[in-house]
């Protein structure tokens, strides 16, 4: 026995999103204990997590979601009240590269968790959660108007949307066949500090720092909802505490760019920052092959979590970018830590094209 009130396993927590998740919930929740599950893939980096590893409610357990003999261990040892899964394989372009790996670890590891949660919770559901951390991609591609509901049918075109649609199905089917208690959110773009320089903006303040060119795919011209990564972990613990069973929430910034206006406004940021000319960084803009069954445009419509739960998001996108290229600016270790070995040998791969 322990003190704590609840007991919590976050998967992937080494990563972007997940380490904020983890912050989140340790420093606002003495009361709970998280246990942080993540492989450590090329994605996860405890460097994230330096700030809150010490803290008595804070555990890390190095473990592959898909191990199932792993699962169940750490669910026998923990009893685990609840579950937030953000463990996935999560970039499109080595989705193309790579696809098996994606139903590995986003379908198949996911099952792997919905049967140890279903299998420990048996008889005993009531007050326990399987939160599943989805994306806005699952839906596809929208024209140039409307947005994305919890309604808007599934038509993923990435093998890592068509995973992350097939985990998302599994989770339901899961409440629906077995009485799971789940809660799912799918968000859009997370932008901010820890993000992987595989991603679009950290890529780019990156490549700007070091006067390399800026591959821009297409024309530019495709459109994303940007939310700053904080703002989804409050979306996160909102949903999380608040959100009703079986329930699916849309997550957005109402926030949405062109993807060449926000290479500009990055330059324009970069050329200040780095006391450079106006107009230095955007000579480094360049057109590059099109990402293979690119979405035209993503939007959110969040309406449902806004009116719902009450929440929305805090801070505007010119506000989050700048705290976001400071952090890249004060962080250079972090990011060289990260800039070398294989991430070169994909930075190769992919840009080559
Ligand atoms: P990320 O790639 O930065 O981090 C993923 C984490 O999962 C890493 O720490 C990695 O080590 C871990 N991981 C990967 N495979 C694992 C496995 N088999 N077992 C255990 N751990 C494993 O991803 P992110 O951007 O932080 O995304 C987190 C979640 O949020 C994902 O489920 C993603 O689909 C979803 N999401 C991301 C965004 C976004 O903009 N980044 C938006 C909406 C939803
Ligand atoms: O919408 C939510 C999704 O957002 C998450 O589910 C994914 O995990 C996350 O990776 C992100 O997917 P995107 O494909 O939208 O993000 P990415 O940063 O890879 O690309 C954003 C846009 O920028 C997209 O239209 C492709 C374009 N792009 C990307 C890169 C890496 C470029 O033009 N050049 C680049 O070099």
């Amino acid at each position: 026995m322990n003190n704590y009130t609840s007991t919590i396993l976050v998967t992937g927590g080494a990563g972007f999103i997940g380490s904020h998740v983890v912050r989140l919930f340790v420093n606002k929740y003495p009361a709970y204990r998280i246990v942080n599950m993540d492989a450590l893939t090329y994605a996860g980096n405890l460097e994230n997590l330096k700030d809150i590893e010490s803290k008595p409610n804070y555990v890390f357990e190095k473990g592959d979601i898909t191990d199932e003999a792993r699962v169940e261990e750490l669910f026998r040892q923990y009893q685990f009240t609840a579950v937030i899964h953000l463990a996935a394989e999560s970039h499109v372009d080595r989705s193309i590269m790579d696809p098996l790996a994606f139903v590995k670890t986003n379908v198949m590891g996911t099952v792997v968790l919905l049967n140890a949660a279903r299998q420990h919770w048996k008889g005993q559901e009531q007050g326990k959660l399987f939160y599943h951390v989805s994306t806005d991609e699952v839906y596809g591609t929208l024209g140039e108007t409307g947005l994305f509901t919890e309604e808007t049918p599934y038509d993923p075109h990435s093998p890592y949307s068509a995973s992350k649609a097939a985990s998302d199905h599994f989770v339901m089917a899961w409440h629906d066949t077995y009485g799971l208690p789940v809660v799912m959110s799918n968000c859009s773009n997370n932008y901010g500090s820890h993000h992987f320089p595989e991603k679009l903006i950290p890529l780019m303040i990156n490549n700007i720092k070091n006067n390399k060119p800026l591959p821009v795919y297409g024309k530019g011209e495709n459109v994303r909802d940007w939310l700053f990564v904080e703002d989804h972990a409050r979306a996160i613990d909102t949903i999380f505490h608040k959100g009703r069973l079986g329930q699916s929430y849309n997550v957005g910034g109402f926030n949405e760019w062109k993807n060449i206006d926000i290479v500009h406004l990055l330059c324009n940021i970069m050329d200040k920052k780095l006391s450079r000319p106006a107009g230095t960084s955007a000579k480094l803009i360049k057109f590059v092959t099109d990402r293979p069954g690119h979405d035209l445009r993503y939007a959110i419509d969040a309406t449902k979590l806004n009116k719902e739960l009450g929440w929305s998001p805090s801070l505007q996108f010119e506000e989050g970018l700048e705290r976001t290229v400071d952090w890249y600016l004060n962080n250079e270790q972090w990011i060289n830590d990260i800039t070398s070995g294989s991430y070169q040998r994909y930075y190769e791969q992919q840009y080559a094209r």
